[in-house]
């Protein structure tokens, strides 16, 4: 007995050596929110959506706002054509009829025709934020709100956006640029008396004064804390809410003092949840599997352990930040056996539980889909340790 206890203790020791890695990632950098891990809860990712959906009311709904999106294509007469590749066309006809497009010379880019003066008619906009006037224009082709729907919409302003103070100063006044939104509350479509229809009426959007549309982006932000949180699809996609995992596998082989031992956790996927405020935990269980020669005996070991995962995350324009901690927590419950040709009475099988410290590793990751921290420990001669820890999108997962 006092052998094996010996060996035992041995083995603990090793196999502690080997978990305990502690690790700052050096990549701690500033980024863009491209594949960024979507630190919402469950609760948030709802608010998000309903929020969202009001909005998209207001683009996709209100003539004001969607004419210009792709409501009303003014280079043709009556309704546009469908064209070429795009399975959408304008569904109304322009009132002023058919206008000539600017025309753009293909091999310099140089505009070669500057198309209908639309201020010729459109020409009483609400000014720009500086008192400058504004100038009546068509969104280009990717700022068209035409064949989008709620979530497509969102992913489009979360990609055009990429704070949510900058989609908030457009819904007040453009960021200063030509007031469009100012103008479509306005009610006059920027049309100047002269060009005025008989029939013609204000008609400001009926859904929500401009004030209230503000409100309804301020919503918006408020329900993912403020900010506009991870890649594009955060808080946009439903309706599968975003599932994360910490995927984590170990080995561990020493080769010491007549000892030759080889350690393997296989992977295991440590599901996690965030709150509100970018915090996660999560919980799963991990056997580390040994066996090895040493002392005479040939000895195997199960050792199982509770992992437990927690941290917090700021994904956020150029701030991509996850902390992780990882934990083995108390006891850690093995079962030892030893074999001893040459002196049977060395056999023994043992099952023990090792009361453990707050054994943790901490982790500084950027908190990307699929981002893979490996570390091999050579430093101590004898023993090769190494770790993989990866953020696995379980909706996504790599291949
Ligand atoms: C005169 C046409 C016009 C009207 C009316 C108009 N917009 Fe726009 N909008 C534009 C143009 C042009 C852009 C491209 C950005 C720029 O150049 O400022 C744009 C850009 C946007 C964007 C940024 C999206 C992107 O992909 O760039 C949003 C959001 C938006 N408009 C919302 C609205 C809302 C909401 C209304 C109604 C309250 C509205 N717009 C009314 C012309 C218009
Ligand atoms: C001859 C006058 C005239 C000219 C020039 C003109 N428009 Fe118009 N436009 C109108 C009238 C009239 C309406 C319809 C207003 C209404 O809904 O009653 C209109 C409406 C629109 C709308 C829909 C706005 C809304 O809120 O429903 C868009 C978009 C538009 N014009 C784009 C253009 C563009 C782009 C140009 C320049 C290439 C242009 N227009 C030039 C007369 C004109």
């Amino acid at each position: 007995m006092n052998r094996s206890y010996h060996l035992v203790k041995l083995i603990a020791f090793f196999l502690l050596s080997a978990l305990a890695f502690t690790q700052t990632n050096p990549r701690r950098k500033k980024s863009t929110s491209e594949g960024a891990v979507c630190p919402l809860s469950l609760s948030q990712v709802q608010k998000s959506v309903e929020a969202f959906d009001k909005i998209a009311d207001v683009f996709l709904l209100e003539p004001r706002c969607f004419n210009c999106h792709g409501g009303v294509n003014p280079y043709f007469e009556g309704i546009a054509p469908q064209r070429g590749s795009g399975p959408y066309t304008s569904p109304h006809a322009h009132g002023g009829g058919k206008m000539d497009p600017p025309v753009e010379d293909p091999y310099t880019g140089k505009i070669t025709s500057k198309g209908t003066d639309c201020e010729s008619c459109h020409d009483d906009m609400a000014p720009k934020t500086n008192g400058s006037p504004s100038k009546w224009r068509m969104p280009e082709g990717d700022d068209r709100f035409l064949g989008e729907d709620e979530r497509s919409l969102c992913r489009h302003m979360k990609s055009t956006f990429q704070e949510i103070k900058d989609f908030i100063g457009h819904l007040k006044d453009d960021n200063g640029i030509d007031n469009f939104v100012g103008t479509a509350f306005k009610g006059n479509r920027g049309l100047t008396a002269s060009a005025q229809e008989k029939s013609f009426k204000l008609e400001p959007p009926a859904r929500v004064t401009h004030a209230g549309l503000i409100g309804l982006g301020n919503n918006w932000g408020a329900s993912t804390g403020g900010e506009f949180k991870g890649d594009t699809e955060c808080g946009c996609a439903e309706p599968d809410p975003p599932r994360y995992a910490i995927r984590l596998s170990q080995s561990n082989i020493i080769s010491l003092a007549g000892i030759q031992r080889t350690t393997i956790m296989k992977p295991v996927d440590i599901p996690i949840t965030f709150e509100d405020d970018g915090s996660f935990t999560g919980d799963a269980d991990a056997a580390y599997e040994s066996s090895g020669s040493g002392a005479g005996c040939a000895q195997q070991s199960t050792i199982r352990s509770k992992l437990h995962v927690s941290g917090q995350a700021t994904e956020q324009y150029q701030k991509n930040f996850m902390h992780l901690e990882l934990e083995y927590q108390s006891p850690l419950a093995g079962t030892f056996s030893l074999e001893c040709p040459d002196d049977p009475n060395g056999n023994s099988s043992v099952q023990a539980n090792f009361p453990m410290m707050n054994l943790k590793a901490f982790f500084d990751l950027q908190g990307k889909s699929s981002e893979l921290i490996n570390r091999n420990d050579d430093s101590t001669p004898g023993i090769i340790s190494n770790m993989s820890l990866q953020i696995i999108d379980l909706n996504n997962p790599p291949r």
